[in-house]
């Protein structure tokens, strides 16, 4: 029968006989399947595994500092690149969806392959694909498997796609992935993190992105979120984030009239991400959250709760 212990077991063992003594490199994501496919990695083959974990400057507030420091607690070789203004730039006046995902997934490729050619002598690419990804090959994944279709278009594969792959994840779910992780001593708070998507606030932001815009709604973001946690409501939820609207809507404050943004936010139940129903958060809770974002979050006047299911409503809205 299978059990994360002779999973680990089984992995560690086949990893180092794979791998040997060669260089892998790896880019982490700050979620759990990336996190996990790390642990395994270095536990066979310890400063080998050269990990990469890029700040595209669309994640949550203070998530890069956070979580590098939390990686660099758990004793990975880990690097962090802050690519922000790179990204930004790749990203400056794009509107359409799509477009802002090849942006990004372009942007991506060409940091990381500047960071995997410093390794010397590395021959592996390590990812945290999970059999989902596998069957399915969807978008829904943040790292460079994302991104390769999109680079076809463009012209020749980046040299870190020349590498020997390796997978340790690729047969199993993301429920075992979890248990895996619960088994290696991984943090439980981010064993239990939400999904969260590759270009992350760049496809919550609708219309173009700026750099004020981020700041903004990750304000937002977090105001939401942690009052997920505070409320013991985080674990109910499959996944849950903010949006930001391209309309303006007028309030009043005192006597002016203010003719600020609009959020909103959306929470919802979900075994795998296909499907996906809103959750029925407590008004109490939606009441607080919304006064707390208007009264804190410069710009904005205006908090919506989005109640639609999927489908035929995404879970993104872009
Ligand atoms: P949708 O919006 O299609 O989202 O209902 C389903 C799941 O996939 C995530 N998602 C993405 N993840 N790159 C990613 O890595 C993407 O481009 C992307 N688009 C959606 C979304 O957050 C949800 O978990």
């Amino acid at each position: 029968d299978w059990t994360p212990d002779s999973f680990i077991e089984e992995t560690v063992a086949d990893l180092k006989a794979k791998v040997g003594n060669d260089k892998v490199v790896l880019g982490l994501s700050g979620g759990v399947d990336s996190t996990v496919a790390a642990v395994l990695l270095n536990k066979a083959i310890g400063k080998n595994l050269y990990c990469i974990f890029v700040n595209n400057g669309l994640l949550r507030k203070n998530e890069f500092e956070s979580v590098l420091n939390q990686y660099e607690g758990m004793g990975l070789n880990v690097k962090g690149v802050d690519a922000s203004g790179r990204f930004l730039e790749a990203l400056k006046g794009i509107e359409d969806p799509e477009k802002k995902r090849k942006a990004i997934g372009n942007a991506f490729i060409e940091v990381f392959d500047d960071e995997a050619h410093k390794i010397e002598d590395v021959t592996w690419l390590a990812q945290g694909t999970i059999y989902p990804d596998v069957i399915e090959s969807v978008s829904a994944t943040g790292g460079p498997s994302a991104t390769i279709k999109s680079h076809h278009n463009v012209g020749g594969l980046p040299d870190f796609m020349k590498l020997k792959i390796v997978e340790p994840l690729r047969a199993i779910f993301k429920d075992e992935v979890r248990r895996v992780g619960a088994s290696l001593g991984i943090d439980p708070e981010l064993l239990g993190r939400h999904p969260f998507p590759g270009p992350g606030l760049g496809i919550r932001i609708l219309g173009d992105i700026t750099a004020e815009k981020v700041r903004i709604l990750q304000e937002v973001d977090a105001i939401f979120i942690n009052g997920l946690k505070e409320w013991g409501l985080y674990d109910k939820v499959w996944q849950a984030g903010a949006m930001l609207l391209p309309v303006n809507s007028v309030g009043v404050m005192g006597d002016e009239r203010t003719y600020e943004k609009c959020v909103a936010l959306r929470a919802v139940e979900s075994t795998d991400g296909m499907t996906a129903d809103w959750v029925n958060l407590p008004y109490e809770f939606l009441q607080k959250t919304s006064n707390d974002i208007i009264n804190k979050v410069k710009g904005v006047n205006r908090v919506v709760y989005d109640i639609s299911s999927k489908p035929p409503a995404t879970i993104e809205w872009e």
